[in-house]
């Protein structure tokens, strides 16, 4: 079992595995070593044992790296959907076992039930279980990359509104220790109306007896506004407003917030 790359992440998933037992090679631009583990000074060295795990920054990093020499490639470094469907394809054209995954955690809950990996394709390999909570999405290799950045799209989307927020409410001198406990509630709330928002938008029917989006263009205006009084930065709710506003302009300003999927879908 070897693993390319001894970053953050790559480090982690190195020191699982042999935590777990396995006999474990590590390879690393920069000569690093693990405990535990044996280093070697080039990836072909590494291709050797039956399983490669990669988790490099990037795909174009990655890329030159490959070789048909490797026997199974359990690819976890992150890329797009195109980037997984193209090395998903090297590899069968090269006859090389492909797992394409990726990690929904830190790499300090590497090991634990709270790192999932989410993985596509028509492959799997145990050695997933050694790093957390293996979730199979389907047999199109691109599936795991798509999950990934729609879900770390989520995650950002909510962090910036965080700061957001954060930066609004400290101009009054509230403290986050304060402010957060609402917050987490609120995304608690918030994320109760995300079934009906989904249906809405694969029906794309999008009545409503909640929220109209005309309300909600309304108050997108105010946040700007406050945070303009302020003298914020207005890039996150200018954005959100525009938006939202292209979708009511277009006839959808009794619809529920769903409808903004049209204006993205464009
Ligand atoms: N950290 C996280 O929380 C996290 C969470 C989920 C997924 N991931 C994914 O895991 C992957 C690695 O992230 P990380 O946090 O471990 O990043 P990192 O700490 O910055 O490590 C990057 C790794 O890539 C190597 N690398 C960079 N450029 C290279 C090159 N030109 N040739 C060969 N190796 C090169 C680095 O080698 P050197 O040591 O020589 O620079 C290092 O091993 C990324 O795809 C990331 O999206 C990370």
């Amino acid at each position: 079992m070897s693993v390319l790359g001894l970053g953050r992440m790559g480090s982690a998933l190195a020191t699982a595995l042999v935590g777990e037992g396995y006999d474990v090679t590590v390879w690393n631009r920069t000569p690093k070593t693990l405990p535990g583990a044996r280093s070697v000074a080039t990836p072909e060295e590494a291709f050797e044992t039956d399983v490669v795990v990669t988790c490099l920054s990037t795909y174009e990093v990655q890329q030159p790296l490959l070789s048909k020499n490797i026997k199974t490639l359990v690819n976890l470094t992150s890329g797009t959907p195109e980037q997984a469907r193209a090395t998903a394809e090297w590899a069968r054209q090269h006859g090389v076992e492909y797992v394409d995954g990726v990690i929904m955690a830190v790499p300090q809950q590497i090991g634990t039930e709270q790192a999932r990996i989410l993985y596509s394709g028509q492959s799997t390999h145990h050695v997933l279980d050694a790093f957390g909570e293996p979730v199979h999405l389907g047999e199109d290799a691109r599936l795991a990359a798509l999950y990934d950045l729609a879900l770390l799209g989520i995650m950002w989307s909510v962090f910036g509104g965080y700061l957001q927020a954060q930066a609004l409410v400290q101009t009054a001198g509230v403290t986050p220790q304060q402010f957060t406990p609402l917050a987490t509630d609120w995304l608690a709330t918030v994320g109760t109306f995300l079934p009906e928002m989904g249906e809405q938008t694969a029906h794309r029917n999008y009545e409503t007896e909640v929220s109209a989006l005309d309300i909600n263009v309304e108050g997108l205006r105010l946040l700007t506004r406050a945070n303009e009084e302020q003298g914020l930065d207005v890039t996150v709710p200018q954005a959100l407003h525009g938006l939202f506003q292209r979708a009511q302009s277009n006839g959808h300003g009794a619809h529920s917030i769903a409808s903004v999927i049209e204006e993205i879908r464009k």
